[in-house]
């Protein structure tokens, strides 16, 4: 089958499934070749839920930049409590990280694009690189609501920069139905997300938003709406 056939095939597959089928599916179709990532945001914990309480074999992992707020670190402790496991940290270069700061200082981000996207590339896309290989499928938890891009996203799409299929599980979901199905199971979620911060990346680079203002408003405010990505998800 070639890649587009596939990628329809299996859009097609998830179609006729609920959350859970789809990941059983697709973790028996692709097993031992498949990731999920979380940043532990909202839509995150619930894939986290499904995945864990039904005992799917699918990894979790979370990319730890260093300059995660401490709320992140919580809910990432509270989580691997109540599932009893250990998601799997990926963490930045050391010695990257050392010569980065060494040469533009710890708040180098603010300073430039250029700057705040090396930053990103060291502390996010390559450990993602280093998460995502010898794989063949990766879960996120992106969904459309969240920019005009992501709305115009597939479910299933091929990533040509990491070689892999993602599929976006919740990419239809409402930010009212993520919130009443972790709010119905008592799962632990950020408290951020109840002060004004509906994404939530990095502490210098993450603010709570103003009534009115979008989705992503918060990440990387300082720049320009058309910089606003860190590398994990490109688009062309
Ligand atoms: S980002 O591109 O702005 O950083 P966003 O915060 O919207 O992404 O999260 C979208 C999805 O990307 C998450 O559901 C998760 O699958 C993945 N993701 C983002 N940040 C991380 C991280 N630090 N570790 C693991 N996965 C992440
Ligand atoms: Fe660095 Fe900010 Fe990117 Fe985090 S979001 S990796 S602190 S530039």
């Amino acid at each position: 089958m070639n890649l587009k056939d596939e990628l329809t095939s299996l859009y097609n597959s998830l179609l006729e499934k609920n959350e859970v089928e789809g990941l059983a599916f697709l973790a028996e179709r692709f097993a031992g070749e498949i990731v999920f990532s979380t940043s532990f945001g909202l839509e995150d914990q619930v894939i986290t839920h499904l995945i864990l309480d039904n005992h799917i074999p699918i990894s979790i992992f979370t990319l730890d930049t260093g300059r995660l707020f401490n709320e992140t670190y919580s809910v990432w402790e509270s989580t691997d409590e109540r599932y009893n496991t250990h998601i799997l940290p990926y963490y930045p270069k050391t010695t990257d990280i050392e010569e980065y700061v060494h040469k533009n200082g710890p708040l180098s981000f603010y300073r430039s694009v250029e700057l705040r996207k090396e930053c990103c590339h060291i502390r996010k896309v390559e450990p993602l690189k280093r998460a995502l290989a010898g794989n063949k499928v990766w879960i996120t938890g992106l969904r459309a609501e969240q920019s005009p891009h992501r709305e115009q996203m597939p479910m299933v799409e091929w990533d040509e920069s990491n070689q892999i299929i993602k599929v976006h599980l919740l990419l239809h979901w409402k930010t009212d139905q993520v919130m009443a199905f972790l709010r119905s199971r008592g799962i632990p979620y950020n408290p951020l997300h109840d002060k004004g911060y509906p994404s939530i990346g990095c502490a210098p680079c993450t603010r709570a938003i103003k009534e009115g203002e979008d989705f992503r408003a918060g990440r990387w405010w300082w720049e320009h709406k058309s910089n606003k990505e860190c590398g994990l998800h490109i688009h062309k």
